[in-house]
């Protein structure tokens, strides 16, 4: 069927091309998320209606649309919204866009909150707020505190936790991990930290690197140094037997084993990601918590 307007097929083609010039992995995908989110038709029906008009306004915004993702700006910034879990987060400068690797951090701290009847559980470096708001979402009647030692992180996760009625329940706090958290308050700490290397900043993707902000990516000691401080501080604000659950990069795995050993940790279990390598840990508080230099034989 022929519709007034330029034909969507068109349209994808042309942007298609131009996408993969500037070295996009999935161009005619991204076209169609960027043709939906102008025209309000479903990308699936775009794909299979590809004489379906679209009208000159639309097909403007798209071209320029097309023409920032060329230059690498993020697709989920342009869009303004990207899928967590079951549900959609305001994503933008202000904060890391949530990855699909830290779905598997959510729905294992969800697991564990829900087994150990957790009533208190912390966020530690919320970002734009997905793990607190899939803790929230995801277990009953429990309070979630968000940290973050960036305002502009808080902000947007505040009008996150606010777009999910979570207000009530997460309460979003600025601070240098668990800081503001008194002794014992929690019985669980999920915690997506920065851990890439300072010298790798440079080598990654231009839609990472020049949009997320550097300081929820880099850590100092070759990425290691923030969880390394939360991993020493951290048993602290756990209840007993409380849990810390963490993501890391797979290259760290044998560090942060070694250092859950020295401080005492318990229970201490890796899970892979959907490469296969080890991205989440899960580590159970030390009866005596041992802070930094106490257990330091190694
Ligand atoms: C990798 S991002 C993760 C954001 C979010 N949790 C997610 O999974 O998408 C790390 C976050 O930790 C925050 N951060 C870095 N150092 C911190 C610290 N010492 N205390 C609290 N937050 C910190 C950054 O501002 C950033 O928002």
């Amino acid at each position: 069927m022929t519709h007034d307007g330029t034909a969507a097929g068109a349209l994808l083609a042309e942007a298609a091309a131009r996408l993969a010039a500037a070295g996009i992995a999935a161009p005619r995908r991204e076209a169609a998320v960027l043709l939906a989110h102008v025209s309000g038709v479903p990308a699936g029906i775009l794909l299979a209606d590809r004489q379906r008009g679209i009208g000159a306004r639309a097909a403007a915004a798209f071209r320029d649309l097309v023409a920032r993702r060329a230059t690498r700006e993020p697709l989920q910034h342009l869009v303004g919204r990207w899928p967590f879990l079951d549900f959609e987060l305001r994503v933008d400068r202000r904060a890391l866009v949530p990855r699909q690797e830290t779905e598997l951090l959510a729905a294992w701290a969800i697991d564990e909150a829900r087994a150990r009847g957790a009533r208190r559980v912390a966020d530690v470096g919320t970002g734009s707020g997905c793990l607190a708001i899939a803790l929230a979402r995801g277990v009953p009647g429990v309070r979630v505190v968000a940290v973050d030692a960036s305002a502009a992180a808080l902000s947007l996760a505040r009008e996150n936790v606010r777009e999910h009625g979570l207000a009530g329940r997460v309460a979003l706090v600025r601070g240098c991990l668990v800081e503001a958290l008194g002794p014992g308050a929690v019985d669980l700490i999920v915690a997506n930290l920065p851990y890439v290397a300072e010298d790798e900043h440079a080598t990654l993707e231009p839609e990472v690197r020049d949009h997320d902000p550097r300081e929820a990516l880099v850590a100092a000691d070759g990425g290691f140094a923030t969880i390394a401080r939360l991993v020493d501080r951290a048993a602290a604000a756990l209840a007993p037997r409380g849990a810390l659950l963490l993501e890391f990069d797979p290259r760290q795995a044998e560090r942060l084993r070694a250092l859950c050993a020295r401080r005492a940790w318990q229970d201490v279990v890796l899970r892979d990601d959907f490469s296969g390598r080890p991205r989440c840990a899960r580590a159970v508080r030390p009866a005596e918590p041992v802070g930094a230099g106490e257990g330091d034989a190694g």
